[in-house]
């Protein structure tokens, strides 16, 4: 078998994706080529394309499955493990696709015995994310944290994680998410639509939150207003800060390595100390309807696609 299904990218134009076959892709030495068994959407999945992307070109950057066959250089790993991997700018194609080519040097991880590959799939973008963003953030037990946007995949580790680390813990999201948020850790939720959810954390938390992890974009600089004077706030989609009070503007520390942190939170997941959603999961025929629900901002957990 030489070809493979693959949601790709067909051409340049933003929404011009479909389902179709192409080549299997070929590895180099340092190169594995992965069966991939099931996929974690993210809003990234559209848009994080390499540069010399040569087109159709498969979309995706995380997935789970099992290894096929390894280059001559790769020692790590063998043919028929396990492994949970993030693929970013793999000029080769993504992880939406029967089979993706992983450089050895990429975020790749065991699955831990018992956890599916849809729950594995679903953890090492928005758990290395979340971890990162704790991890700038310099968080101390009793310190109290704000998180915009913590219903999402992000948001449902960053409370949870935070929560275990002895941290008070507030989220934003929209009425439906209220008792989610609270569900995973969180004492105190808002929704972002009231136009008073700032007084209502300043009511709770008076003089500030130490801390606020910005999710969504657009809800760094409102966050940074319910800090202390002295707060720290980290912005994950990008926001342009601009600085007031005394307030550290914390750069999201792309190079800091979490690979032990985001293991023990597969162990975690999968001894259930740490709740996992994923609020639905698409057969693969129905990929683009996942790419859709995730860019309208409005899943709760994760969402994942099984491979075909
Ligand atoms: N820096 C990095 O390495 C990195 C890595 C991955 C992702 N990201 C960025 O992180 C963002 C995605 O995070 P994610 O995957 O956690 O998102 P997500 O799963 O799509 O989050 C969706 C949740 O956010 C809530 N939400 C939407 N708009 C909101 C707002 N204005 N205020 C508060 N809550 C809001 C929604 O709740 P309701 O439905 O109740 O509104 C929904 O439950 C993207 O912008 C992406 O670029 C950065």
């Amino acid at each position: 078998m030489s070809r493979m299904k693959a949601i790709v990218k067909q051409s340049a134009s933003p929404h011009d994706f479909d389902l179709m076959e192409v080549p299997i892709p070929g590895i180099s030495e340092n190169e594995l080529l992965v069966r991939v068994k099931a996929i974690g959407v993210g809003i990234h999945d559209g848009y994080f394309l390499p540069n010399d992307i040569h087109y159709p070109y498969p979309i995706g950057i995380e997935a789970a499955g099992i290894i096929e066959k390894t280059g001559q250089n790769v020692t790590d790993f063998q043919a028929g493990d396990e492994v949970v991997f993030v693929s970013s700018m793999q000029k080769k194609g993504g992880t939406w696709a029967e089979y993706a080519v992983v450089a050895a040097n990429s975020l790749i991880l065991p699955i831990p015995n018992g956890m599916s590959f849809a729950e594995a799939a679903a953890i090492p973008v928005a758990g290395n994310t979340a971890l990162k963003a704790l991890h700038a953030l310099d968080l101390k037990p009793n310190d109290s944290l704000f998180i915009a946007g913590a219903s999402g995949a992000i948001g449902t580790f960053a409370i949870q994680l935070a929560a275990d680390m002895g941290c008070t813990v507030a989220g934003s999201a929209s009425k439906r998410n209220q008792d989610y948020m609270r569900s995973l850790g969180a004492t105190k939720t808002v929704d972002y639509h009231d136009a008073d959810w700032q007084e209502q954390i300043k009511q709770w938390m008076p003089g500030g939150v130490d801390a606020a992890l910005a999710i969504q974009p657009d809800t760094g600089q409102p966050s940074m207003e319910i800090l202390k004077d002295d707060g720290r706030v980290v912005a994950v989609s990008g926001d342009q800060l601009t600085p007031q009070r005394n307030v550290a503007i914390k750069p999201f520390p792309y190079q800091v390595d979490v690979t032990d942190e985001l293991l023990q939170l597969m162990k975690k997941i999968n001894s259930k100390e740490i709740k996992l959603f994923i609020e639905q999961t698409y057969p693969f025929q129905q990929a683009l309807d996942a790419l859709e629900k995730t860019g309208t901002r409005h899943a709760r957990g994760k969402l994942v696609i099984t491979a075909p």
